[in-house]
């Protein structure tokens, strides 16, 4: 492995048995059994990023043929290889070569199999019947819909949900133990928000927190390079009030110290203003400030300045404060 991918934390935690798979549960017990007869059959997993998908077909390979796995596992990824004359030339080579000891099949690993076009999934529908006495194929897809209907029929289904809360924020844990990061726990619950059960976004940004330092609210945040909601909204709320000057100073203090463009601000605000946090304020004054964030949007994509244009903003929200106090 390479320098660069070791220092990846996503790669170095990524579970090499099924037993360290976090959540999926049933997923994981169905594939154990596998495992147990040493009877595979040819699978879809389908289900969003970061959810363990390529993860359980390498820990799955691992739990069956032991640590040289590789060699009985063939790895290909349909949209970077150039069709599938590709892939079948690999296939034919590999259902080739060496058969494992215990295990009368190998396995072939297709990722992202929802980009091929239905013209090669039929192609490759005839390719898994060729060789299906000695390999079992495991076809990875975002989208299970995209995966035509004969291909579907020959495979269980197996798919990955979106990890839960807990799970996450007990993994985030783990992994700061063992990297002996200091972490603060609301900061780990922020960056499940963020990831949205996505595990492998949830560790990339707990590194780039943690190469700040320690791993709180703030340098989450600016890992990601967002201003932190609370922030924002004070901003709005100080605005709203019809303090001007200190809603300017402290954004002009908060896009220095994050390295935030008026793009970004505008995003976070326009996210802020449609949040809970803001569910209070009447519904006109929302509006006016929506369509007006809209305009301001609008202009810092032309090329307008980004210091004026927010400036132009608070202005605007001071004013409208006032009419609707
Ligand atoms: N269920 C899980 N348990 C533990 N770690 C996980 C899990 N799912 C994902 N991860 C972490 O996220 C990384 C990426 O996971 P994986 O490659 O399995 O995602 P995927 O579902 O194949 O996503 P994609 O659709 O983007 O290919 C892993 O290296 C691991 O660190
Ligand atoms: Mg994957």
């Amino acid at each position: 492995m390479s320098s660069a991918l070791e220092l990846l934390w996503a790669e170095k935690y990524r579970p090499k048995t099924l037993d360290e798979i976090v959540d999926q549960e049933e997923i994981v017990s169905r594939l154990k059994k596998f495992v147990e007869e040493k009877n595979v059959p040819h699978m879809l997993f389908a289900g969003p990023p970061g959810t363990g998908k390529t993860t359980a077909a390498l820990a799955l390979a691992h739990d069956l043929y032991g640590e040289h796995y590789r060699q009985y596992l063939l790895e290909l990824n349909a949209s970077d290889e150039r069709g599938i004359d590709v892939i079948r030339t690999k296939v034919k080579e590999f259902a080739r070569s060496k058969t494992p000891p215990n295990v009368p099949f190998k396995l072939v690993l297709l990722d992202e199999a929802d980009n091929m076009t239905a013209d090669a999934q039929q192609a490759l529908r005839r390719l898994m019947e060729l060789y299906s006495a000695n390999t079992r194929f495991i076809l990875i897809a975002n989208f299970p819909s995209k995966i035509i209907e004969p291909i579907q029929s020959r495979c269980a289904y197996f798919r990955f949900k979106p990890l839960p809360k807990d799970k996450v924020v007990e993994r985030l844990m783990y992994i700061c133990k063992n990297e002996k990061v200091h972490c603060e726990k609301d900061a780990l619950e922020e960056i499940y928000e963020l990831s949205e059960g996505d595990m492998r976004r949830a560790i990339n940004i707990l590194q780039a927190a943690a190469a700040l330092g320690k791993v709180t609210k703030e340098s989450v945040y600016k890992a990601i390079g967002y201003a932190s909601p609370s922030d924002i909204e004070e901003i709005i709320y100080t605005a709203l009030k019809g303090d001007y000057n200190k809603a300017a100073n402290k954004l002009r203090k908060i896009m220095i110290e994050y390295g935030l463009s008026g793009i970004d601000v505008i995003k976070s605000i326009a996210r802020a203003l449609n949040s809970k946090s803001f569910s209070d304020l009447p519904e006109e004054l929302k509006v006016l400030l929506m369509d007006y964030i809209g305009e301001v949007q609008f202009r810092l994509t032309e090329g307008a300045d980004d210091e004026i244009q927010l400036q132009a903003l608070l202005a605007r929200m001071a004013l409208l404060g006032k009419r609707f106090r």
